[in-house]
């Protein structure tokens, strides 16, 4: 497997363009299975979930046709509804068919996701969701297995929000007989970027982006040509970069709109943040200061950036509270983190990080995407040489990172093996 190695030290400086979002383009990419004809989606990012959910809605009998960051989908020939596990187990995002394939094909044979590094996981708002709109569902063998002759719309509520749930059911609804009513649904940016697909393609979903969605069903949904947005989770990334190393970095495409919480904690940590349209300038002060954190639903902190603001705060100017919320194992990081020096105690879900005056570098891995993601971070600020194993994780969710930190002359190459 590849490895990313990094001599830490060099304040990174200049400017990066950021890439589609992989979180709004997996769902965008599966809504293409509610439509007859070439959807072009533009602004994919090149990453290895992206081949991941190609493989899949071709193994479901889509054509695809990808130049560059463009990817053309046509979903007349969909026939088959199985999602078998060996696709499924590579990228959890997989059961995003679901929906689509009962609204489409009345059945769904999908592999059980099964658990993860960040935590269990379970898909039981997904199936209670599916079961309202009237499919009857049953798990046999390690596969979720759903028929319904037609969908019909519900009241759906969900226990906790959630991000893919959300998603499945909208594209299921879609298509379904009558008004459907999403109640504590997410508002994730993905999740409006998603509903704007589908309105594009015929959908009739109002409150996207609000805590209820309701969707009048419609009969059936014509192809698309559009645009992904861009990451930010990616953006975030590259901005606790440039405060790390006290560079002075500027984020090109990037939305900070849906970087309001990111933005607001790196202000407190003593970032310097100027917003010019899509341009966001971000330089790191002398001092990093402690500041504290609990992830929450958007538009709180997310999950997805906690690994990657906790380096920060383990070279901070005095100690902070870093409490996860969402998954009930997401301090992967934290022993590796320990390694590199960091000063990081758990206790139940919250990590009291002691800031240190520096990390050292020291080969490190992680089983997770923005876990391996924060430990480049750390190799960044480190004294020294870190060595990232199994980079396939990274891979998976970041377009050619260590490309673009390399362009903003962080000393970083990858190995390949
Ligand atoms: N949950 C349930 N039952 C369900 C579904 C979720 O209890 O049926 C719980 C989860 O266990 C968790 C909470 O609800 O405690 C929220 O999970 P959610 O379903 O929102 O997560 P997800 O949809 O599986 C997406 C992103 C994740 C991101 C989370 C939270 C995609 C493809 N994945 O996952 O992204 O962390 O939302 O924002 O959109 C990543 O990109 O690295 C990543 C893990």
């Amino acid at each position: 497997m590849d490895k990313i190695i990094v001599e830490g030290g060099r304040p990174l400086k200049g400017e990066v363009v950021i890439s589609g979002a992989k979180n709004a383009a997996l769902p965008i990419l599966v809504s293409s299975l509610l439509t007859e004809g070439w959807n072009t989606f533009t602004d994919v990012p090149e990453l290895m979930d992206i081949e991941s959910i190609k493989l899949l809605l071709s193994n479901l009998g889509s054509r695809i046709e990808t130049e560059g960051h463009t990817v053309r989908i046509d979903s007349s020939g969909l026939n088959n509804p199985e999602a078998p596990y060996d696709l499924v187990r590579k990228m959890r995002a997989s059961i995003l068919v679901l929906g689509p394939l009962v609204a489409r094909l009345k059945k769904a044979r999908v592999s059980l996701p099964g658990g993860c590094a960040i935590g269990a996981r379970p898909i039981n708002l997904h199936l209670k969701g599916l079961a309202s709109l009237g499919a009857s569902i049953e798990l046999k063998h390690g596969y979720v297995e759903a028929f319904a002759d037609r969908l019909k719309g519900a009241e759906i509520y969900f226990d906790v929000a959630t991000v893919t749930g959300t998603e499945n059911l909208m594209m299921a609804a879609a298509l379904a007989d009558g008004v459907s009513v999403l109640r504590n649904a997410a508002r994730e940016p993905e999740v409006v970027a998603l509903a704007d697909v589908l309105n594009q393609m015929g959908a009739d979903i109002q409150g996207a982006g609000t805590a209820v969605i309701t969707i009048k069903g419609v009969s059936s949904l014509q192809p698309v040509s559009t645009a992904i947005i861009s990451d930010r989770i990616e953006a975030g990334t590259f901005m606790v970069a440039a405060v790390l190393t006290q560079g002075d970095v500027t984020l090109v495409n990037c939305n900070p709109d849906h970087l309001e919480a990111t933005i607001h904690k790196l202000r407190l940590a003593g970032a310097d943040i100027n917003i010019k349209g899509k341009a966001v300038n971000v330089t790191g002060g002398n001092e990093i200061v402690s500041t504290d954190v609990q992830t929450q639903p958007y538009p709180g902190f997310p999950t997805d950036m906690q690994a990657q603001f906790m380096v920060l705060m383990s070279v901070a100017n005095g100690t902070s509270l870093i409490s996860e919320t969402i998954f009930e194992n997401r301090f992967i990081h934290v022993s590796e983190l320990r390694r590199m020096g960091a000063d990081i105690t758990i206790s139940g879900n919250t990590a009291m990080v002691k800031g240190v005056p520096y990390l050292s570098g020291a080969p490190v891995m992680a089983t997770d995407l923005r876990a391996s993601a924060s430990l480049v971070l750390a190799g960044l600020a480190a004294r020294g040489t870190t060595r990232i194993n199994r980079v396939y994780h990274l891979d998976r969710g970041y377009q050619a990172i260590e490309k673009k930190f390399a362009q903003l002359g962080a000393a970083i190459k990858r190995i390949r093996e």
